[in-house]
């Protein structure tokens, strides 16, 4: 609350262009007690509510991690994707939306209902997000963080600046490490992102091309995982067909998912890329043989990816209702 209070008076105030000629944005000064005066209680009023949203469906779990990396990687963590749309044009609106399962979005909205009843107009819904994405990780398994908080939430969403700012099941590691760095993450962090798919679901249409292309479509597949995935998948299969992306131990974030890459179990070729390209299968191999490392590596780049694009003074708001901007 302190600094976005000061944040905004640097641009209010008489010097305002000369100091903001100067910092080009205000930086923005992200802290785990940001809310400490103004809503202490705000992560435990967010963890109960995601327990039970967790209790009554999994998908919680990715839905909402997920929704958090996409949230930063376009436009920065500012919970434009969650700006629901009045004629399919929001963030979230965008073919390349990758089907963000509803789940998250529900989850969101129904912590920032119950953060609004003790602390009205406080939190924003980017913190809420961050918090939520924290929590689903702690509750099946995985590691737990300090989360920063003081994000505001954006002011713009729109579903044309989603192309090519996300990655594609295709990618090869080259790409996709240049992808992560504009974001200042680097090999280590997108190495361990990537193993955010040892929960969660994903469509036989995303890795079609892999499982019946031609062989360059992507490095092989393990023989047998292979003949699963095209039973599970069939050449004409309903788009709404889903597997699980660590076939071994899908509902529990542990470093299975970079097993699964040495043993040619990745389901996409961004997956096994990792494994394949001499600057990560180092990255690869030491967070399959040390879970502790990978949860390590994991924290710090979960904290990374909350400073992407953070929103403050005039940038943002503090939106009522998290899937409307509040001057709508
Ligand atoms: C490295 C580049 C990445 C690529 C190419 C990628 C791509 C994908 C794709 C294509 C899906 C399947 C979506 C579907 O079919 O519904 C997926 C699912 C998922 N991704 Fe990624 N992703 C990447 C990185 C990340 C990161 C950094 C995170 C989070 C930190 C993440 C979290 C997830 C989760 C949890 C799911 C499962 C969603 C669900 O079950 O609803 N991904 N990803
Ligand atoms: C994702 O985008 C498609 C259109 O490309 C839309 O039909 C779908 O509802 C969107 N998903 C969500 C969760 O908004
Ligand atoms: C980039 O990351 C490094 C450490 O990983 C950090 O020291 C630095 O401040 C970050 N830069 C930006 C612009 O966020
Ligand atoms: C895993 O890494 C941690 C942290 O670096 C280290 O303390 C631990 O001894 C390692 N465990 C094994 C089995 O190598």
């Amino acid at each position: 609350m302190e600094q976005r209070r000061r944040c905004g008076h640097l641009f209010t105030a008489a010097v305002a262009v000369l100091v903001a000629a100067m910092l080009p944005s205000c930086t923005a000064k992200l802290s785990p007690d940001y809310y400490r005066s103004t809503c202490p209680d705000v992560e435990a009023i967010v963890r109960g509510v995601v327990a039970k949203k967790v209790k009554e469906t999994f998908v919680t779990v990715p839905a909402t991690l997920r929704l958090f990396f996409h949230d930063c990687f376009v436009q920065g963590c500012d919970a434009s994707v969650i700006i629901a749309s009045r004629s399919n044009d929001a963030e979230k609106d965008a073919p390349d939306n990758l089907s963000l399962a509803g789940d998250g979005f529900d989850t969101v909205v129904r912590a920032k209902a119950e953060v609004e009843k003790r602390c009205p107009g406080v939190v924003s819904c980017a913190d809420i997000l961050a918090i939520a994405a924290r929590d689903v990780v702690a509750m099946s398994s995985g590691p737990h963080w300090a989360v920063e908080m003081g994000r505001l939430d954006g002011l713009v969403s729109k579903a044309g600046d989603v192309a090519g700012r996300l990655p594609g099941p295709d990618m090869r590691a080259k790409d996709l490490a240049a992808m992560f760095a504009a974001h200042n993450l680097t090999t280590r962090d997108t190495v361990a992102l990537s193993g955010a798919h040892t929960v969660g679901f994903a469509h036989c249409t995303r890795f079609a091309g892999r499982l019946y292309g031609p062989a360059a479509a992507g490095p092989a597949y393990d023989a047998a995982y292979a003949r699963q995935l095209r039973e599970a998948c069939p050449r004409d299969v309903s788009p709404d067909i889903a597997v699980n992306m660590d076939p071994i131990t899908s509902t529990v974030f542990d470093n299975v998912y970079y097993a699964n890459l040495a043993a040619g179990l990745g389901l996409f070729s961004s997956d096994q890329a990792l494994h394949v390209d001499g600057a990560s299968r180092p990255v690869v191999k030491e967070f399959a043989r040390n879970q502790t490392r990978f949860f390590e590596a994991f924290k710090k780049a979960m904290v990374k990816l909350g400073r992407v694009g953070v929103k403050t003074g005039r940038n943002g708001e503090v939106r009522k209702d998290c899937t409307v901007f509040n001057d709508s």
